[in-house]
């Protein structure tokens, strides 16, 4: 039996397959420019195999978690384990061949070249009884094979390029078919690129690259010319499981996408220079991969920024007069709309600019087309949702005055503040790391950790720890208390978000 799965169309418009077992038997090279679509090529190639073979993917961007959603993969945080325990960790998917995506987001280079070679050291290490065939994807994959030493260590390169070596030279015994990606052919350890015997070229621009990959195909420099006229999405396929000669296709849609997007062209959100002065200028959010203390700012100076930054009154749009009730329903069908976007169970990870989109598609359906908050206000709705809060808490004066300290962070961390602030304020227990980490649109809870340590060094929070090993967080100044929380909860007991419509 053959599987031949498909993966676009040829530029004559029939279809272009791909030969699995033929891939499990050899290795695949993508290369081409940033933009000309690697990233969706092998999302492409992950989702028409996944019924049909265990996947692994060594995922530098955190692309590839919203595969989870679909098609079932584990998603291990690269970020929450140590050395040892990915290696464990690989060994064991292999074990019980569940596909898996190793997110090493937010790792500094050394460490993302550490944790994905302890991991593929596990998947390469497992007894013979279980070699069982596996696609093992390597994004980026100059990061973790580059042709000259960067910065990192010595060992770390070493590790790495190890790993990546054995991968690509040693893997197909053990059953492991490399399938890498790289943007820059010239940036790639070449023992590494010339293991592969399928490939497919998409847009190159630099010469250097070109050579390279004209050597690699055994084409003539000229030939690889066509490689700078290719269009997103398009490439050109060589090697057995592919095309016995160079093929031109267009890769075809996928049936997820990832996480982060391209950004889109959007009309600039209007603001004064005093505006843009408070935020762009406001107190950066923590160093992610180095925590260090720094003196605490002072407080008062940065609210009175950003007080004279809260505009006094909001210029109402010209439009004609509606009744309070009017506004009101419209305020409460607003809200609703809100909720339903919000209530998909991936909502939590995905970008305010996805979400927004979502959102602005569901209004228009319900006929609110005029009526659609701008992006600055979906912001602020969604803090405010994403806390528990309607989106009407503007009478409160307690709440004025936690939002007055909120504007001192950064935007997406705002929400967790008010999380905390609402759970404060109700005397709920502390929320644990998983719900602090969702509310961020992250899945790491050493960030959850770090977002409260930030917090806590910007004077907003003291976090606490009773005897039990369960947290509560005092807010600074206006003295409410969380009850005790245990940090590792699963999650948040549901708390519906509440409406914003006017009693
Ligand atoms: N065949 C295609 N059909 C439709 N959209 C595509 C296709 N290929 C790429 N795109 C879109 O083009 C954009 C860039 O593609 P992608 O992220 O895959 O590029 P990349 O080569 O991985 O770039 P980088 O090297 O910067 O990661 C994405 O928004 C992607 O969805
Ligand atoms: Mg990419």
């Amino acid at each position: 039996m053959t599987v031949a799965i498909e993966m676009g169309q040829t530029t004559a418009g029939a279809a272009a397959a791909m030969d699995l077992e033929e891939l499990l038997a050899t290795r695949l090279l993508v290369q081409g420019n940033s933009g000309s679509g690697k990233s969706h090529l092998l999302r492409r190639l992950l989702e028409q195999s996944a019924p049909w073979v265990q996947q692994a993917i060594i995922d530098p961007e955190g692309d590839f978690v919203t595969l989870a959603e679909r098609f079932g993969h584990l998603v291990i945080e690269a970020e929450d384990h140590t050395e040892r325990g990915l290696q464990v960790a690989g060994e064991r998917a292999r074990l019980h061949r569940v596909s898996t995506v190793l997110n090493l987001e937010g790792l500094d280079a050394e460490n993302q070249m550490r944790r994905a070679a302890a991991f593929l050291g596990g998947l390469f290490d497992v007894d013979r009884d279980h070699w069982y065939p596996m696609l093992v994807v390597v994004d980026e994959a100059q990061l973790f094979a580059p042709a000259v030493a960067g910065e990192v260590s010595d060992e770390a390169r070493k590790l790495s390029l190890g790993a990546m070596t054995n991968l690509m030279c040693r893997g197909r015994k053990r059953g492991l078919a490399g399938i890498i990606a790289t943007q820059r052919l010239a940036k790639l350890a070449k023992n590494v690129a010339a293991e592969a015997s399928n490939f497919l070229m998409g847009r190159t621009f630099l010469d250097i690259d070109m050579a390279r990959a004209a050597d690699l195909l055994g084409m003539e420099r000229r030939q690889a010319e066509a490689f700078r006229d290719l269009e997103r999405g398009q490439f050109m396929a060589l090697g057995p499981a592919l095309s016995r000669r160079p093929l031109r296709l267009n890769i075809g849609p996928t049936a997820t996408s990832p996480r982060n997007s391209t950004p889109r062209l959007m009309p600039l959100p209007e603001a004064t220079l005093e505006d843009a002065r408070a935020v762009i200028l406001a107190a950066p959010p923590p160093d992610a991969s180095r925590p260090q203390r720094r003196p605490a700012p002072d407080l008062l100076e940065q609210l009175r920024a950003a007080k004279s930054a809260v505009p006094e009154s909001r210029p109402e749009p010209i439009e004609v007069p509606v009744s309070a009730e009017e506004l009101a329903e419209r305020r409460e069908r607003v809200d609703r709309t809100l909720r339903a976007v919000l209530a998909a169970p991936d909502a939590g990870f995905r970008a305010v600019g996805v979400l927004y989109q979502e959102f602005v598609v569901r209004c228009r359906i319900e006929g609110l087309g005029a009526a659609v908050p701008d992006l600055t206000e979906f912001r602020r709705m969604l803090t405010h949702a994403r806390a528990g809060l309607g989106t009407d808490i503007s009478g409160d004066d307690a709440w004025q005055e936690v939002m007055l300290r909120a504007s001192i962070l950064p935007d997406d961390m705002q929400g967790v503040f008010m999380m905390i602030a609402r759970a404060a304020k109700e005397g709920w227990p502390c929320p644990g790391d998983a719900a602090i980490a969702r509310a961020y649109g992250s899945h790491s809870l050493r960030r959850a950790q770090r977002l409260l340590g930030y917090m806590e060094e910007q004077g907003l929070i003291v976090c606490q720890f009773d005897g039990g090993g369960r947290r509560f967080v005092t807010l600074v100044e206006l003295a409410w208390a969380t009850a005790p929380g245990d940090p590792n909860a699963d999650d948040l007991p549901a708390e519906p978000v509440q409406s914003a419509a006017p009693a």
